[in-house]
């Protein structure tokens, strides 16, 4: 059965996630940021869809309301997998919805353990902390794609309010939260967060990235630059950065 994977992924956790569920479902994947850039009202078929984003704020990062609503999905089978650092509140019921509204409908939905990835809030993670959630993150893939593979149905998930307004608030806010990125004196001006920024909101001005409102939080340029320039709130040189271990940077550039 043809299987296509569409991922959006900033520190690698859902496009690790998503390279597995390939390999097990003998599946394809592509990235959301990619995808954007083709023309409105695209059509994606196959025998099976699924969508795989990170949960922000207990609901769905912007960037993949806007790939539910702008492309059509022509599918018997599509699911959703959401990954997430403790716990991703309202997104697949968000997700299920935004499908909904666009005529669509979800078969299946799961969470998958991961990584906390948003480290200026919560730390960076232990290693030990690192080991146990990528193992749990392993064993939440297989058993989404046993679900998977036998065509189970599981399509209902409540949308508290509360998971409700947490994500009102960060999709208000986002573009105000940017003003927290500064750069350091490290930065080199080498360009890398231009390059696997996936909604082009960083721009090189005289030399230096310059960080600007379409921002989606994914934390790409903080974790992936090579010289620890970029820092927010508490992130400052010389505290560990994240990203999945086994995602190159190579494999996160979208322009
Ligand atoms: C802006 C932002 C908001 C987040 N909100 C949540 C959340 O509400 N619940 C949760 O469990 N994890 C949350 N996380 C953690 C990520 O969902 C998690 O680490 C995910 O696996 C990251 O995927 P990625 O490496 O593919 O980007 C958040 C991360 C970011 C950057």
């Amino acid at each position: 059965m043809m299987t296509k994977i569409y991922y959006f992924s900033g520190t690698g956790n859902t496009l690790a996630a998503a390279k597995r569920l390939a390999l097990l479902l003998d599946g394809e994947v592509f990235n959301i940021a990619g995808c954007m850039q083709m023309p409105e009202y695209t059509a994606f078929a196959a025998e099976r869809i699924v969508l795989m984003f990170p949960a922000y704020a207990y609901g769905v990062p912007f960037i993949v309301r806007r790939f539910v609503q702008r492309f059509r999905f022509d599918s018997p089978y599509i699911a959703a997998l959401v990954t997430y650092g403790s716990a991703p509140g309202g997104a697949l019921a968000e997700i299920a919805a935004v499908m909904k509204k666009q005529g669509g409908r979800l078969s299946f939905v799961s969470g998958i353990p991961s990584v906390e990835n948003y480290i200026p809030i919560f730390g960076t993670p232990s290693e030990d902390i690192c080991k146990k959630r990528l193992a749990l993150q392993h064993d939440a893939v297989n058993a989404a794609a046993l679900a998977l593979a036998a065509g189970k149905q599981k399509n209902t998930v409540p949308f508290h309010p509360f998971s409700r307004l947490i994500s009102g608030l960060f999709r208000l806010g986002k573009k105000f939260f940017v003003q927290a990125y500064t750069l350091n004196k490290k930065c080199n001006g080498c360009g890398l967060c231009v390059k696997i920024c996936p909604v082009a909101a960083i721009t090189l001005q005289n030399g230096k990235p310059v960080f600007g409102g379409a921002c989606e939080h994914c934390q790409a340029c903080l974790n992936w630059c090579p010289c620890q320039a970029v820092d927010y709130m508490r992130l400052k040189p010389g505290v560990p950065r994240y990203h999945h271990p086994d995602i190159e940077v190579a494999e996160m550039i979208v322009r």
